[in-house]
């Protein structure tokens, strides 16, 4: 069969890689992709967004499935389009990414439906939300209503910061749009877990469990990012836990969108944060994370393609998810300066080294062709590490000596990606 796969980040790489391991699979087409997608798939220069030339190249080229790995086109309805040409397309439709693109929307959701999440109040005028931060506890949590590339969240430890806050989001539209509206939100504390899961309307299948790493600085300081690196699987999230989240947040997270007329099909990754009053749900993503994935599919033994198909179908529940008993570990190496300004265009070296060496695996996220062949580095975030490893320890180690075998002026990373484990 043809497959393709819209975005261009690491997460879309390593769907991509997992896509190509199998043998129903006999060509991939990316769009837009990027330079190290290019080895296993034609990258095809479409943007995400344009979702009628997308489905008309689907169909020029017989394209068999398409996959959607990104947020926005979700949000904003490109599995509609598809549907309307006939086309066969895995994701959520946009009555159901709606889950991830309000947050007013889902907060009001987990409420209605008795799921476990933080106090929460919603605003759409900044008076009322400055009127009632008088009286709210501090540390207090703001968040913008829609998709603001995972830094719509201000964590607020004064009121004078929180008031500071509802100016950026609200009045200021520091991130356009999505802050017309705002959740004002419980400050919560624990350790933070994402658990994705395939959905086919009625069924739910979860994935190994991973942990991101979101702030640019050893220790967890200095600014969010996308996600500097990851871990999998947690060590926290025990059988437990799993059984809780399966019968308290999971099945009724889908349930109520069932419920709700919003029938969802597709990825939905959990943002879990385990506190002293048990797991609760942090945020809903209405597709892979990123760089979870990048830790997630290595590790899956399943072909993805039957996963992708049961989920269309709605017959997730004739499949058995498997994954390795091991861990792996992936480490970002970005561009010194990322999220706030920094230089592109550095030739990468030692890619190469990656090559035949089984557990170890470079994912492209802000990559480029250069001149004469080179791939040259070209956004924040440039390749994801990722290595496997018996426990996570060892793949933590592993991961670290790969990171070494690649070079690009301004190479910058983590040194504590995975550290947790040594707590557990
Ligand atoms: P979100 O995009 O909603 O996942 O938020 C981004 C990050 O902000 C999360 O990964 C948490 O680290 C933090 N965060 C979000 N909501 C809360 C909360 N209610 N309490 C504490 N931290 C939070
Ligand atoms: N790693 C967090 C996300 O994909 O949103």
């Amino acid at each position: 069969m043809k497959v393709l796969i819209v975005g261009s980040g690491g997460r879309e790489h390593a769907i991509a890689w997992k896509v190509a391991q199998s043998p129903k699979v006999e060509k991939i087409y990316c769009a837009p992709g990027n330079a190290g997608i290019a080895e296993y798939a034609e990258c095809v220069d479409i943007k995400a967004m344009e979702f009628e030339k997308l489905a008309s190249f689907a169909k020029e080229h017989a394209v068999d499935l398409t996959v959607i790995g990104m947020d926005d086109p979700l949000v904003g309805g490109i599995v509609d389009v598809f549907e309307s040409h006939g086309l066969r397309v895995f994701g959520p439709r946009k009555n159901a990414a709606i889950l991830e693109g309000s947050k007013a929307f889902s907060k009001d959701l987990m409420k209605k439906y008795h799921i476990p999440t933080a106090a929460y109040e919603n605003f759409d005028r900044a008076e009322d939300a400055l009127a009632y931060l008088e009286t709210a506890k501090m540390p207090i949590v703001l968040k913008a209503d829609g998709l603001a590339l995972g830094k719509g969240v201000l964590i607020c430890n004064t009121l004078e910061e929180a008031k500071e806050g509802v100016k950026e989001i609200m009045t200021d539209k520091k991130f356009g749009q999505a802050g017309s509206r705002m959740v004002v939100e419980e400050f919560m504390t624990g350790r933070e877990v994402s658990v994705l899961t395939f959905v086919d309307g009625k069924t739910i299948r979860t994935m190994t469990s991973a942990q991101d790493h979101k702030r640019a600085g050893d220790g967890d300081t200095g600014l969010n990012t996308g996600g500097m690196g990851t871990f999998s699987p947690s060590p926290f999230y025990t059988k437990e836990i799993d059984a809780y989240c399966k019968e308290h947040i999971y099945q009724p997270t889908v349930d109520a969108m069932r419920a709700e007329g919003r029938e969802f099909k597709g990825i939905i990754f959990f943002g879990l944060m385990l506190t002293e009053d048990g797991p609760k749900v942090l945020e809903y993503n209405a597709r892979f994370g990123d760089p979870e994935t990048q830790v997630v599919l290595p590790r899956m033994k399943t072909d993805i393609i039957d996963a992708f198909e049961a989920c269309i179908d709605g017959t997730l529940d004739q499949i058995d998810l498997e994954f390795e008993n091991n861990a792996a570990v992936c480490v970002v190496l970005a561009s010194d300066g990322y999220p706030v300004s920094y230089k592109k265009g550095y030739p990468i070296e030692g890619l190469e080294t990656f090559k035949g060496k089984d557990g170890y695996y470079v994912f492209h996220a802000g990559t480029a062709n250069g001149a004469d062949g080179s791939i040259v580095t070209n956004g924040g975030r440039v390749l994801g590490v990722t290595a496997k490893g018996d426990d996570l320890k060892q793949a933590r180690a592993n991961a670290y000596k790969a990171v070494e075998w690649v070079r690009f002026e301004n190479k910058y990373y983590r040194h504590d990606i995975g550290k947790a484990i040594d707590e557990a």
